[in-house]
């Protein structure tokens, strides 16, 4: 079957404005669908001629951004779905939360610009945004820190629940488990109808969330768990829970929890990227909101999303010299290679990440303060930034350094291990999940997420019994 295009106010041929961009399914099939068009009447529809049928479908526009296709009633109306692997043209849900340009290389918490956050504001004043929409006023600031801070301490039988594990164990593995098991801690704030267990649920998180993190990195290096101190500043006392032990003191460093509390802020929030749709998934059943944050941890250790600066630590480690540089290059431009340079490219941006200059300062501050200015695995990223800034074949794809490629080196001059750099990142978005499941929960148009498929399988056929199978 062929669908009949309506295209006839829209050139189809030639590069499309951002608007055609934003409403024309640049991964549809022509011979399984038409085209979109704008409606002449009204321009705030699109018009989608199937067979000798149109049929008209609502464009809604934000505050800012490109309009989206209200496509909700296509299946009634058409008898068809959407296809877009990797939902490269799909908005799945309205949100108010964050906003980011790619093109432009602009990233916004509810309207701040991420630059003018990270050099005048601290993580928590950050965290308070992106729960409530505002920033805080001092007194509102000041109860909101307290109330944080007062909450770091994790239930005693947790450790015991630690001991469970293998020493050797990821921490991501741990903290999978471990924030998933706060559900079966803390049941008083599982209702997700209750909003106040929806809020206790979330101070909850964003207060033991970083004591989890550090118990199973202390775990995994055998030394003993180091309570919260309540005197100390966010970041500060995920240093000190890190790395002071019982028999010593332990001097926090203030350009180290300078920089953490900025890495925190960075990878605060990140509008509808893997791992928060994966939360916005889990929780559209009703799952409570700690399986739903175990579910987001669960997808940010990938490779391809926060796993990215462990990886791109492991490459610089791999390449090693900045001689062995062209040779790798020649390797990740191989099509038949599957090789790629990590840190490097995003889905969204196709600028500069606008986290990554921020990053870059704080690498080169925190190289400074500890000595390894000289890192030959520093000298090899510097070098590889500038290959790829100037080549070809990067700035061909607009594949530029993203935050990751500056926060594996950072973290590890300030003494993480590499396997705990994922675990750095899932104690900064916790709040941003848990921000979009509020948003996901509070939202009267709020449905269980069940995408469709293209299915290419076997049509239907009788069993046949096993001695009769050829
Ligand atoms: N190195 C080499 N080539 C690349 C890279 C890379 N890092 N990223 C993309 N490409 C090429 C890719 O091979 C393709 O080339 P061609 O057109 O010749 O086939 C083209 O660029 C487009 O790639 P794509 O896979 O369609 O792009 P995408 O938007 O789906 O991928 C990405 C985004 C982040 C998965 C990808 O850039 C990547 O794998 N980067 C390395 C991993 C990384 O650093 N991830 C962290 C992302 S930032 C952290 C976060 O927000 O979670």
């Amino acid at each position: 079957m062929r669908y009949a295009f309506a295209g006839t106010l829209l050139p189809l041929a030639g590069p499309p404005s951002p608007r055609l961009l934003a409403v024309r399914p640049t991964a549809f099939n022509n011979d399984l669908i038409g085209d979109m068009t704008m409606d002449a009447k009204s321009p705030k529809t699109v018009a989608l001629n199937v067979g000798d049928k149109s049929l008209n479908f609502p464009v809604l526009s934000g505050t800012v951004g490109p309009d989206v296709v209200d496509i909700s009633k296509l299946y009634a109306q058409s008898g068809m779905f959407t296809y877009d692997p990797g939902f490269t043209s799909t908005g799945s849900c309205e949100s108010k939360i964050t906003y980011i340009d790619g093109d432009a290389g602009i990233l916004l918490y509810r309207g701040y610009p991420i630059e003018q956050l990270a050099e005048n504001g601290d993580f928590l004043e950050t965290c308070y945004l992106l729960l409530y929409g505002e920033l805080p006023t001092a007194a509102q600031k000041a109860d909101f820190d307290s109330r944080v801070t007062h909450h770091t301490m994790v239930h005693e039988q947790m450790a015991r629940f630690f001991q469970g594990f293998r020493r050797d164990a990821h921490p991501m593995a741990v903290m999978v488990a471990s924030v998933g098991a706060l559900a079966a801690f803390y049941h008083d704030s599982t209702d997700i109808n209750d909003p106040h267990q929806r809020m206790v649920a979330s101070m909850r998180m964003i207060a033991k969330v970083p004591t989890l993190a550090a118990m199973a990195y202390k775990y995994t290096v055998g030394q003993p768990f180091i309570y919260p101190k309540n005197s100390l500043d966010f970041a500060s006392n995920f240093l000190n829970m890190c790395f002071a032990v019982p028999c010593e003191d332990y001097k926090i460093n203030p350009v180290m929890a300078e920089a953490l509390d900025k890495i925190f802020t960075l990878h605060a929030d990140h509008e509808q990227n893997a791992s928060t749709s994966t939360v916005r998934i889990a929780g559209s059943s009703g799952a409570n909101p700690f399986a739903c944050i175990a579910a987001g941890i669960a997808c940010l250790w990938g490779p391809a999303h926060g796993g990215a600066n462990e990886a791109a630590l492991a490459m610089l480690a791999e390449i090693g010299t900045v001689d062995k540089i062209p040779e790798f290059i020649a390797k990740v431009k191989d099509k038949n290679s599957t090789v790629r340079l990590m840190g490097f490219g995003h889905r969204v941006y196709k600028n500069y990440d606008p986290r990554a200059k921020i990053m870059q300062q704080m690498c080169h501050k925190v190289l400074a303060e500890t000595g390894h200015g000289n890192d030959p695995m520093l000298k090899v990223a510097l070098e590889l930034e500038k290959i790829a800034l100037h080549d070809e074949y990067f700035v061909q794809r607009k594949l530029y350094p993203n935050v990751d490629f500056y926060s594996g080196i950072t973290l590890k001059a300030m003494g993480f291990p590499t396997s705990m750099f994922t675990v750095l990142f899932a104690v900064a978005r916790t709040v941003g999940w848990i921000s979009q499941w509020s948003e996901m929960i509070e939202d009267p148009n709020q449905k269980i997420g069940r995408p469709r498929q293209l299915y290419t399988g076997k049509t239907q056929r009788d069993y046949v019994a096993v001695d009769k199978r050829k």
